[in-house]
């Protein structure tokens, strides 16, 4: 980590600490340990190309709205790498001092706490869209960083009445008067309508695209779902051409710029 990003780091958390003791209880901070095979590129390989591409995306990301804002992520299909994306993107932009909350909105499969390895508590984010628990209560800072995640224990089979309007705005608002970034990890944007009743509560999307396994025949529907909020592609697990390296290529291009 540069010495810059250290320090912005370091004034947010002094920052936070300040604006924060009176309602972030110590007791809700994580460590984060990643196990074999974890995805968690900032800390199993901090030099590696993959962090690089995170950077670029971030540094994109924020010139488009330098004020932050909330970001949805979704893919065509299942497996493509949402979570896996969210959470690298989301840490990114904790790792440059950015104050940021990654939400596991993908209420039907949450997998944001077995991707980072922490145990969400019992009322987690489904409890406070229902709104018996709030933001304050559930939400996890992850150790050392302005970085704070909502999850869940388990899925719930059919979340339209947590997805509404009148559920959504306020917690945005909520969100938004607390953090610079909201990473949003979503459902595929297709078939069902999560990610549509979602979308009019932020202010872009990425889509992530799985190299070798995302159907091409589903890229321009979900991408017709987004419309103009669809701010970034992001072309994951595919080969770097010149390397032997496989994994994660952020890839940030907007529609305009890839046609
Ligand atoms: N670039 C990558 N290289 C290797 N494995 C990856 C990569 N991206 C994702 N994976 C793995 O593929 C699986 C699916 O990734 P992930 O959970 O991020 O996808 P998803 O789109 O969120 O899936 P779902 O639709 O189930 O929510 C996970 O086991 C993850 O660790
Ligand atoms: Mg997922």
């Amino acid at each position: 980590m540069s010495t810059q990003s250290e320090s912005r780091i370091q004034h947010y958390m002094e920052l936070m600490k300040e604006r924060s003791s009176a309602f972030i209880p110590s007791s809700s901070i994580v460590q984060i340990e990643p196990g074999r095979g974890s995805r968690l590129v900032f800390m199993t390989d901090p030099n590696g190309l993959a962090v690089e591409r995170y950077k670029l995306l971030r540094r994109k990301l924020c010139a488009q709205k330098p004020q932050g804002g909330v970001l949805l992520v979704t893919s065509p299909s299942p497996s493509d790498g949402k979570t896996v994306n969210s959470i690298n993107l989301a840490w990114a932009l904790a790792e440059d001092g950015h104050r940021t909350c990654l939400v596991d909105l993908d209420l039907r499969a949450p997998r944001v706490a077995a991707e980072l390895a922490y145990e969400p508590p019992e009322d987690g984010l489904v409890e406070v869209l229902e709104g018996t628990s709030t933001i304050l209560q559930s939400m996890r800072q992850i150790s050392g960083r302005p970085l704070w995640v909502l999850g869940n224990r388990k899925g719930i089979q059919s979340p339209s009445h947590h997805l509404t309007a009148s559920v959504l705005h306020p917690f945005m608002k909520e969100l938004r008067s607390m953090f610079e970034w909201v990473i949003l990890d979503t459902a595929p944007a297709i078939p069902m309508s999560d990610v549509a009743d979602v979308l009019p509560h932020v202010d872009g999307a990425a889509i992530v695209v799985r190299a070798g396994k995302t159907k091409r025949s589903l890229i321009e529907p979900a991408l017709e779902i987004l419309g103009a909020k669809a701010w970034r592609v992001v072309l994951n697990d595919s080969f770097v051409a010149g390397s032997t390296y496989y994994g994660y290529y952020g890839y940030g291009a907007t529609r305009q710029e890839k046609r």
